[in-house]
């Protein structure tokens, strides 16, 4: 029987690093033929992930632009997809998450009447301008998807509250399995910033701030807090790679620019930023990765935005959504910092989102999907 050609299509950092396991889990099976269409999206940081990953691009569009548009990546990734289409005619596309490049690579499938499989599926705020536009971008793939790959049952919940058409599987998010072999308690980094700092005799926060609904005051608000914290706390080092985004780094150097104790660097690799996290005191992040990925390392996180589509590790306890106002980010990184209660019980590992397994479900599910195997995947079960 010929193998099912299944063609992964990513553009950014975040969906590289979760596609990365699950791609690799096709590539290793002989019933799939797995092929990568890069849209370029990100550059830099979309490469360092193929590099360390050691994964192979068969198709790019080479779509990124200085301060790109909105309207640029989308339809400069549904034309750069028509002659891919065309030409790999693959049998089921997989997108992944809520960038950009997932919404017009769902709709460049659809516009081929190609299947299309939502890795990261179900996620929501029901605020269509928070995050912006991912909210919307998640919720148009949604409706184009036919099979839906949730990581949380209550990511599954949200489609079938929607009504959403398709096959749903709960399979625990693709991160996790990145994570078991990112992550190593002997590991030396190659950031000479991070070489040079003293983990264990200093308190270390990891801080990332970049999306596009915190572009402008609340950035600065974010910011501003860090840099009193940093000035009120001696103990502390605050490490920050910054976002290649022009608009996230002008922010960023102008409030933290030789703030004592905040190291601003480049965007690091997905390894050193695991490490760099385990090894951290806490994190501040506006990201979607690092709300799922510092839980599975037991450390707390604040997280820098009104909402999250990630209620699990909030309603664990251990990710406290601080907001985007100054003096509330002040004071519950300052309680992190001094009540020991409050640390420990936010420190507590727990692991909502995966159990490492999430790519072989998957896999199993296009399987079902394609009837290759007669009954459909377990579902992922938190705890286990
Ligand atoms: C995108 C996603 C966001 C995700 C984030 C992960 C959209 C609309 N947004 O946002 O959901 O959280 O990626 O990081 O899809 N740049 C470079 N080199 C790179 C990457 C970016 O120079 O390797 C610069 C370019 O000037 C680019 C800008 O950053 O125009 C913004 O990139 P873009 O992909 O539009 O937005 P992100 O904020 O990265
Ligand atoms: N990350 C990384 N290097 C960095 C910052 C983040 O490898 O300098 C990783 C991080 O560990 C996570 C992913 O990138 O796996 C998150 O990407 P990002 O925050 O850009 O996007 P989001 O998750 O918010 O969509």
């Amino acid at each position: 029987m010929r193998p099912i050609k299944v063609m992964s299509v990513f553009g950014t950092r975040p969906e590289a690093i979760k596609m990365a396991p699950l791609v690799m889990q096709l590539q290793a099976m002989p019933e799939f033929e797995s092929i990568c269409c890069l849209t370029g999206q990100h550059r830099e940081m979309l490469d360092s992930v193929m590099d360390i990953f050691r994964l192979k691009a068969d198709y790019d569009l080479h779509i990124m632009q200085a301060r790109q548009t909105l309207s640029s990546i989308t339809s400069r990734t549904l034309l750069g997809m028509e002659d891919v289409i065309t030409q790999a005619k693959p049998d089921l596309i997989l997108v992944h998450g809520d960038t950009s490049t997932t919404f017009a690579g769902a709709l460049a499938a659809f516009y081929h009447r190609i299947p299309v499989g939502h890795v990261e599926a179900g996620l929501r705020t029901w605020d269509k301008y928070s995050p912006y536009p991912e909210e919307m971008n998640r919720t148009l793939t949604g409706d184009i998807a036919e099979l839906h790959f949730c990581p949380t049952a209550n990511n599954r919940a949200n489609l079938e509250r929607e009504g959403i058409r398709g096959e749903k599987f709960l399979t625990g998010n693709t991160v996790i399995d990145a994570m078991k072999t990112t992550v190593r308690p002997d590991y030396v980094f190659q950031t000479p910033e991070l070489n040079g700092l003293d983990f264990a005799g200093r308190r270390v926060l990891t801080l990332t701030c970049h999306r596009r609904e915190n572009y402008g005051q609340p950035m600065t608000d974010i910011l501003t807090a860090v840099r009193e914290l940093a000035e009120r706390h001696p103990e502390i080092e605050v490490v920050y790679p910054v976002h290649l985004s022009p608009a996230v780094r002008e922010t960023a150097f102008c409030i933290l620019k030789d703030v004592p104790r905040v190291h601003l660097i480049d965007p690091i690799d997905v390894e050193e930023m695991h490490n760099l996290m385990a090894r951290s005191y806490f994190v501040m992040t506006d990201s979607g990765g690092l709300q799922e990925e510092a839980p599975a390392l037991g450390k707390p996180v604040l997280v820098l935005r009104r909402e999250t589509e990630r209620p699990e590790a909030v309603e664990a306890g251990t990710v406290l959504l601080a907001g985007v106002e100054k003096e509330r980010i002040l004071r519950l990184a300052e309680e992190l910092l001094t009540d020991p209660e409050t640390y420990q019980k936010m420190a507590k590992a727990v692991n909502p989102y995966g159990d490492g397994h999430a790519s072989e479900r998957i896999a199993q599910a296009i399987l079902w999907y394609f009837h290759r195997r007669g009954d459909r995947p377990a579902d992922f079960q938190p705890g286990t």
